[in-house]
């Protein structure tokens, strides 16, 4: 990831950041909608989990300037997931909707160079954690 990108990515992201709740409801609706399977391994009341979610999201971006910064904690996260009975193939789809709920979000402001860096960024965190949580051999076959 360029400079340039973590500039676009956390500028957008601050954009977000007065709407996060409704972003977090949007991104779990079409999450539920287009792989309807995942919605057992949630709570029934998504409250709680909206804000964890843009919190984590928000520590994220804020990392990714200083990457190694935020390793630590995208390990532990993954590996929690493990628990949650999160797969690897699961990671595109959740890339699939963060992708989609930004660009809804952000209307006009969503450029093909702010979904490059997105994606880019995505990429980068969901095959470090992959990779963290079942093992290189996992991330190579994404
Ligand atoms: C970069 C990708 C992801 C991020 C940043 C993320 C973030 C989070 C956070 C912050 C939590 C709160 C609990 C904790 O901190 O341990 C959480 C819980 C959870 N996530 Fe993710 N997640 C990601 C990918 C996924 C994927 C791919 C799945 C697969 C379906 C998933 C399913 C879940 C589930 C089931 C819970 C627990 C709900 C509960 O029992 O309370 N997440 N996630």
């Amino acid at each position: 990831m360029t400079p340039e990108q973590v500039t676009l990515i956390q500028q957008s992201f601050s954009k977000v950041a007065p709407i996060s709740e409704q972003a977090a409801v949007l991104f779990y609706d079409r999450l539920f909608e287009v792989a309807p399977s995942v919605r057992a391994m949630f709570p029934e009341d998504m409250t709680e989990q909206r804000k964890k979610l843009m919190g984590m999201l928000a520590a994220v971006v804020g990392g990714l300037s200083n990457l190694e910064s935020i390793l630590p904690a995208a390990s532990a996260l993954a590996k929690r997931h493990v628990d949650y009975g999160a797969k690897a193939e699961h990671y595109p789809v959740v890339g699939a909707t963060l992708l989609w709920t930004l660009e809804k979000g952000l209307g006009e402001a969503w450029t093909p160079e702010l979904a490059k860096a997105w994606t880019d960024a995505y990429g980068v965190l969901s095959g470090y954690m992959i990779s963290e949580a079942y093992g290189a051999q996992a991330q190579a076959a994404e």
